[in-house]
């Protein structure tokens, strides 16, 4: 088994790179700084322009030979600097959408002397023509009312109408303000709607997605829930133990699903499910268990992990 699989390590992105095996990722997915003077207990959002620009195209350079051949890559951004990194990327892959994030910001405050920015800007590259992309994984239902006024004859039948529509380039997803049930202590999670959107698009199942800049580690969790593999790297230890909250949490919801469920295995093995209901119970947070109720909306993909192991300290891993 893979010693670089389903771990988030905690060190740079660029030396940490060099664990993943050329052409072994599925799917880049990743939201790096946005320079922008945020604080992430690091200066990686506080850099000169030049000095972001170069280590941008570096990180990128040393990403994408990741990549399978008909792997894809999505960047989250801003309108500050999207065009540069969009331009770099173009020299290097396809681009096929830029998405925008509309995070539904509330009317309050704001710059007086231009417009307030409330969207994030989403790039979608691909390395080749025949790219994993299945839309059908990712297509929204139509509402009763729609499908009842499409009864007519002509629409009878028609595939669209039953499964659904495919996902237009702007994307309204509320951000996610600190009552949030899936919020965690990161100040840019971005929400799991978005992220398994993209995975169930552009993973296969069973497939890598690969995320440098992990965060709260959103991305993990949301190929762990949608049955795919993971891995990746966060410089701020106190973000890895988010991430291991997390992960964590999400494996003891896991493990009582697949107890509860009647066509499950005679017995579970429980080892594993005692060592996640610990390790869950050990780790989450003592005064706000966001990360608890962050994997609580939705029963995780039946795919089971492989067992906990224990890690080095600077590793997160399950
Ligand atoms: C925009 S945030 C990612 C948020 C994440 N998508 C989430 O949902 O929580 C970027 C993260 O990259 C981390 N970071 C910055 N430079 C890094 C580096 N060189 N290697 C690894 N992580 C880094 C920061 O500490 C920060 O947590």
């Amino acid at each position: 088994m893979s010693d670089w699989l389903n771990q988030v390590f905690c060190e740079d992105a660029l030396a940490g790179l060099a664990r993943i095996p050329d052409g072994s990722v599925d799917l880049i997915l990743t939201d790096p700084p946005y320079n922008l003077g945020k604080d992430y207990g690091n200066a990686s959002d506080q850099q000169t322009v030049e000095e972001y620009l170069r280590w941008t195209e570096q990180w990128i350079d040393a990403a994408l030979p990741k990549l399978k051949p008909n792997g894809s890559l999505y960047i989250f951004l801003t309108w500050r600097f999207s065009p540069e990194i969009f331009v770099m990327l173009k020299q290097r892959m396809t681009m096929m959408n830029e998405i925008i994030w509309d995070r539904r910001v509330p009317s309050m405050g704001g710059s007086v002397r231009s417009y307030s920015s409330v969207h994030d800007t989403v790039g979608f590259f691909v390395g080749r023509k025949d790219y994993y992309f299945d839309l059908d994984a990712v297509r929204i239902p139509y509402d009763a009312e729609t499908k009842k006024a499409r009864s007519r004859s002509i629409f009878i039948g028609a595939k669209w109408l039953e499964v659904g529509y495919n996902p237009k380039d702007v994307w309204s997803v509320s951000r996610l303000h600190r009552e949030h049930p899936e919020r965690a202590n990161h100040p840019t999670q971005k929400p799991l709607e978005i992220i398994e959107r993209m995975v169930k698009a552009s993973c296969p199942p069973g497939g890598v997605v690969l995320d440098l800049f992990m965060g709260s580690g959103t991305t993990a969790l949301a190929a762990r829930r949608c049955g795919r593999q993971f891995v990746g790297f966060e410089l701020n230890p106190e973000y890895c133990a988010i991430i291991g909250e997390r992960l964590a949490a999400l494996e003891t919801i896991e493990a009582l699903a697949l107890a509860a469920a009647p066509d499950a295995p005679a017995k579970p093995k429980a080892k594993p499910k005692a060592k996640a209901k610990a390790k869950a119970k050990a780790a989450a947070p003592k005064k706000k268990p966001a990360a608890k109720k962050a994997a609580a909306p939705k029963p995780a993909a039946p795919k089971r992990s492989r067992a906990i192991k224990k890690a080095p300290p600077e590793e997160v891993t399950i």
